[in-house]
């Protein structure tokens, strides 16, 4: 068995027993190969948009014995992905393709565990807007990153995130782990020290003075 980067073993952890899930733009393939490995998922659909990545994909998956419980899919998105999928992954792209993923598709998937580089707010607002409950997050360091990981349940009540909730995360902003605390503390010191630095009477002070008093708000 092969070890997951610290980031994809964050989001494995965060998938409940499944029959059927997809990752979409797998890449390498490894996040599916262990949920299946794992038994975390019966069987898994390794999607991607580009031909190369998705051969990779298919080589790790004969590597591993798996090619009959993982299927490797050519898809943007989620347009042909099997409806019957109850957990869908879209990891490691920026969070305004995440949410074009999202409200491309007619089928509102059960679970969503999603792993935005960039642009949290923008998936949390997406989800709101589609009627997504956030039911855990976690910001995870790895190779000198922050990585945030979000996972939803499709809800039939309104959930409505207010902006700090949207942008900070509104499980995140509660547990404030380690992690969060120092991504957000070592943001704040930089902005102190920026502040020191600029006009008071300019643009550039009041919204770095905005930036601290929410930052405050959150620590
Ligand atoms: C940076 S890799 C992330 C790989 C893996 N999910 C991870 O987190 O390690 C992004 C992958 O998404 C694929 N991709 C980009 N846009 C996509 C789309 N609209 N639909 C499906 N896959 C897409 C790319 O081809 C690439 O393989």
């Amino acid at each position: 068995m092969f070890r997951l980067p610290i980031r994809l073993q964050a989001i494995a952890n965060l998938i409940d027993d499944c029959n059927l899930i997809a990752d979409i733009g797998t890449d390498h393939g490894l996040l599916a190969i262990y949920l299946c490995m794992t038994d975390k998922t019966k069987k898994a659909i390794a999607s991607d948009i580009a031909v190369k990545p998705l051969k990779k994909a298919a080589q790790n998956i004969e590597k591993y014995h798996l090619e009959d419980r993982i299927t490797t899919i050519l898809s943007d998105g989620l347009h042909d992905i099997d409806k019957n999928s109850d957990c869908i992954i879209i990891a490691g792209m920026g969070g305004h393709l995440i949410k074009k993923i999202l409200e491309e598709s007619p089928t509102k998937f059960k679970t969503l565990i999603l792993q935005p580089n960039l642009h949290e707010e923008v998936v949390r607002t997406s989800l709101m807007e589609l009627g997504y409950q956030i039911v855990d997050e976690c910001l995870i360091f790895d190779r000198n990153k922050y990585y945030p990981i979000i996972k939803a349940i499709k809800t039939t009540s309104k959930v409505n995130y207010n902006e700090l909730e949207l942008e900070f995360g509104p499980i995140l902003s509660v547990k404030k782990e380690e992690n969060f605390i120092n991504y957000y503390q070592n943001k704040l010191d930089t902005f102190k020290e920026l502040l020191k630095t600029l006009d008071k009477d300019s643009k550039g002070y009041q919204d770095v003075l905005k930036k601290i008093e929410k930052l405050n708000k959150i620590l």
